[in-house]
């Protein structure tokens, strides 16, 4: 059976992919390994967590023996790396965390994983590899003309941004000194159900839903690309099938908005899906992020033209379905912000 080490599978497109894998596969074996941090949920996992093919691990992908003895027990073929501290204003009120995980954990999986797959100088087990997931925030940030392409410098910003830049050049140090197999996908930013309520789309949902304001940060014009997240985890399906060694894969939406377009569009949903009448006064202007990134957007053609991935799904169907799935799991973000998760959504979001 293809078995796959997903890590950080209980936050937001990590348990969208295992969902979408045990779903449209059969004949397949996940095992998730997170350390359930506040962004992991083991909620978003109910519909499968009974399947006999799937599998959870509570572990730290830094910790050695713990990722070491699920390769000794089990023939890990796909390594896909979602595990992440994934929040840019949290990283630039504490960095360190961001390197710990989002680097040395990454290193540590490739290690343990070259030491499983490895069966010569330069030679690995076939039909096994690495996928890194990363973001285009690596790049840095565009002006008002032009796209991130493959080839584009990387310049990141952000502690975030510049812990996964920094990932992604052990992935190809990897590649290029062990020619271990990998792979690194660098997509744009995403939406969907199961996100957490501290990244923009989810924080104005939740925001707006709870009569609170909606904080728009600087002049609210920075552009971000938006990709409903079931388009994110096809193309990882993709990149794990058929992507060649060492490729990297850029993943957007060819979906530039504002952010305070996609404000105003959340508040128009949310009233013709609920019958209320919330107006744009809730939005509220203020202090920038520091270091803000102004615009994001990606050239998709290698992943369209070599892989045949293509965005699915339009923003305005999207989003619809993504307000409307929390309206209808009131209880999963009830949880967050005032059941298990309270205390720190309050500390962070609140105060
Ligand atoms: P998330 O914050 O929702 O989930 C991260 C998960 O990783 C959580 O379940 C958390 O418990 C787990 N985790 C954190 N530290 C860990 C550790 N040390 N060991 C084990 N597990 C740990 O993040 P997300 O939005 O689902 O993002 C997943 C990946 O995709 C990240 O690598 C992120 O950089 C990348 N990405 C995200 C977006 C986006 O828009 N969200 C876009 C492009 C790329
Ligand atoms: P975010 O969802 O944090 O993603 P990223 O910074 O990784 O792109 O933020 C998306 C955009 O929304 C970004 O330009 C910052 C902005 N933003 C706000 O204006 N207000 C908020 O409360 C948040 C969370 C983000």
């Amino acid at each position: 059976m293809t078995t796959y080490l997903v890590t950080g599978g209980a936050g937001f497109i990590g348990s969208n992919f295992i969902i979408y894998m045990l779903k449209k596969y059969s004949d397949i074996k996940i095992i998730n390994i997170d350390s359930l941090t506040y962004a992991g949920n083991l909620d978003n996992l109910s519909d499968i967590e009974n399947k006999s093919n799937y599998n959870f691990v509570k572990a730290d992908i830094c910790d050695f023996d713990a990722v070491k003895k699920i390769f000794s027990e089990n023939d890990i073929n796909f390594v896909v790396n979602f595990a992440a501290e994934s929040h840019v204003d949290r990283s630039i009120n504490e960095p360190d965390v961001f390197v710990k995980t989002n680097v040395f954990g990454t290193v540590n999986l490739l290690n343990c994983a070259k030491n499983s797959w490895q069966i010569g100088e330069d030679k690995y087990k076939e039909n096994h590899k690495f996928i890194q997931v990363s973001t285009d925030e690596v790049y840095g940030s565009l002006g008002e003309e032009g796209y991130f392409t493959e080839t584009t410098p990387l310049s990141p910003h952000s502690p975030y941004s510049s812990s996964k830049a920094s990932a992604d050049l052990f992935v190809k140090a990897y590649f290029d000194t062990y020619k271990m197999p990998v792979n690194i996908t660098r997509c744009s930013n995403n939406y969907g159900p199961y996100q957490f309520p501290e990244k923009l789309i989810p924080l104005m949902i939740n925001n707006t839903l709870s009569g609170k304001k909606l904080p728009v940060y600087g002049d609210g014009l920075q552009i971000r690309d938006w990709l409903y997240v079931e388009d994110h985890v096809k193309a990882i399906e993709l990149t794990v099938q058929k992507g060649v060694y060492g490729e990297i894969y850029n993943i957007g939406g060819n979906n530039e908005k504002t952010n305070i377009d996609i404000i105003k569009n959340i508040i128009n949903c949310i009233n013709e899906e609920t019958g209320k009448n919330i107006d744009y006064n809730i939005i509220e202007y203020v202090k920038d992020r520091k270091g803000h990134d102004r615009r994001y957007a990606i050239d998709a053609s290698k992943i369209e033209n070599k892989l045949g991935w293509y965005p699915e799904t339009k923003f305005e169907d999207g989003i619809k379905k993504t307000i409307k799935w929390y309206l209808d799991n009131a209880k999963w973000l009830n949880n967050i912000t005032s059941g298990s998760y309270k205390d720190y959504y309050k500390q962070m979001y609140e105060n």
